[in-house]
């Protein structure tokens, strides 16, 4: 089977990632499984060119097809932070309970309208010869008013999904990976391009 190596080392990514792909005639691999340890800068200005830098980084390095995502959250009361900064937000090893509560906390007595939110992921997939594309798909819901569920990770507890009245944790593997923003732009991807490399 032929393999595309998915250059992350979140393994709550890697989960969704797996099950997703999982009928796409490819085998995909995470960096650890694939053996390579790589600290790559994510110096670029949107989701789509740190996609592309993380992508191609792994492609040039091991001659092999690989797929990486940049991903986070956008909430606009607070202008769209934390963004492209959503791993790095309040500094990369503080915790997501703390950076929860600190975005609860931005937005006490805030009202509903003004809570809204999505969650935005860019895929790349990049070759060993430099070639590169993306696609990209966002999930729309609004900050809740507290931490709520178990599953998922980062800022999933906060993140209210209006169909379900629940938050992205609350939410099984199964029936978040029906209405992400990472599944639906790996499946887009999976459509229409995967198909034809
Ligand atoms: P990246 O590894 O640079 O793409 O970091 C993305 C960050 O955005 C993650 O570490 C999380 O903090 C956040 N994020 C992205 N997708 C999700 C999600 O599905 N649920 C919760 N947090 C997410």
């Amino acid at each position: 089977m032929k393999r595309i190596i998915f250059a992350t080392s979140n393994e709550g990514k890697m989960k969704e990632i797996r099950l997703i792909m999982a009928d796409s005639g490819y085998e995909v691999v995470s960096l650890k499984e694939a053996g390579i340890s790589a600290d790559i800068e994510e110096n670029g200005t949107t989701f789509e060119e740190n996609a592309i830098i993380k992508a191609s980084a792994i492609a040039k390095l091991t001659g092999e097809l690989a797929m990486a995502d940049d991903s986070g959250l956008e909430v606009d009361y607070m202008d769209k932070a934390p963004g492209i900064y959503s791993a790095r937000f309040l500094g990369e090893d503080t915790s997501y309970d703390i950076k929860n509560n600190y975005i609860l906390d931005k937005l006490k007595d805030v009202p509903q309208e003004q809570r809204s939110a999505r969650f935005v992921c860019a895929i790349a997939l990049a070759d060993a010869d430099g070639k590169a594309i993306t696609k990209r798909a966002t999930i729309e819901g609004y900050i809740g008013y507290e931490i709520r569920g178990e599953n998922g990770f980062g800022y999933d507890p906060i993140f209210m999904v209006p169909e379900y009245d629940k938050t992205t944790a609350e939410l099984s593997i199964e029936e978040k990976n029906q209405i992400s923003h990472r599944a639906k732009a790996l499946k887009a991807m999976k459509e229409e391009f995967l198909n034809n490399v």
